[in-house]
């Protein structure tokens, strides 16, 4: 896609960043994103045969390290939008079954027409307007089992102005104004309102990114 669906989106990937993603979060995070990423994949307590919905998954380094987990039943969707992304992902996947890669928006409603243990979204949710992050809500729902578990890695609630002053330049350079938005709004209560119940919250990266773990309520 070309144009872009919310021109102020910046996780609408194009061009170079998007062709060289992984090895531009490794260099903007100074070598912190692979242990980082690791970590956080850890947190998911991925059980081996899970079946797992894999939000804007963009290259696929999730994926991948999701997949160290599973065993030959476990299974991996990964929905994402750009060619670029796909062209990375498939890549990564060639002769593992058990992932799959689909073309589809997120910010819309769509049905897989199954449903899974685990939904993850890293890094994506931020960049929505808000009211069509409660469009991504819904699908996560829909698409979880009862009690299934879903995951938002992504940054955590923080008050940009006490930021200190390199990491908050940064920030604002690289962010968009609904990242600024993100920061800003009661996540867990959020999904509260949409019929999850937040089990846990872990903190990474001196606490500016959190990936909060909820249950669809039984
Ligand atoms: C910042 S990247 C994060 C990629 C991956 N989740 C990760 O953590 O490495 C954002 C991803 O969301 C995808 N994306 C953006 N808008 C989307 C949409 N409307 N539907 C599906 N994917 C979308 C982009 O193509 C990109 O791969």
């Amino acid at each position: 896609m070309d144009t872009k669906i919310y021109p102020d989106s910046g996780v609408e990937l194009k061009g170079f960043v998007s062709k060289h993603y992984d090895a531009v979060m490794n260099v903007g995070t100074l070598g912190m994103y692979t242990g980082f990423i690791k970590r956080a994949v850890y947190d998911l307590g991925i059980r081996p045969d899970d079946r797992i919905l894999d939000l804007g998954c963009g290259t696929g380094r999730n994926a991948q390290l999701m997949s160290g987990y599973l065993n030959q039943k476990g299974r991996i969707t990964g929905l994402d939008i750009s060619k670029h992304m796909e062209r990375q992902f498939l890549r990564h996947f060639r002769d593992d079954k058990r992932v799959e890669f689909i073309n589809q928006r997120i910010d819309l409603p769509f049905n897989l027409k199954k449903t899974y243990d685990k939904v993850f979204i890293s890094f994506v949710i931020h960049g929505f307007p808000h009211d069509v992050r409660y469009t991504v809500l819904k699908n996560a729902y829909d698409h979880l089992k009862q009690a299934g578990s879903f995951f938002i890695l992504d940054y955590a609630e923080f008050d940009m102005e006490k930021m200190p002053a390199f990491p908050r330049s940064i920030f604002k350079l690289i962010e968009c104004r609904y990242a600024f938005d993100f920061i800003k709004r009661d996540w867990k209560e959020i999904l509260k309102s949409h019929g999850f119940e937040t089990v846990r919250e872990y903190f990474y990266l001196k606490r500016y990114v959190r990936l909060l773990h909820a249950e669809k309520r039984g």
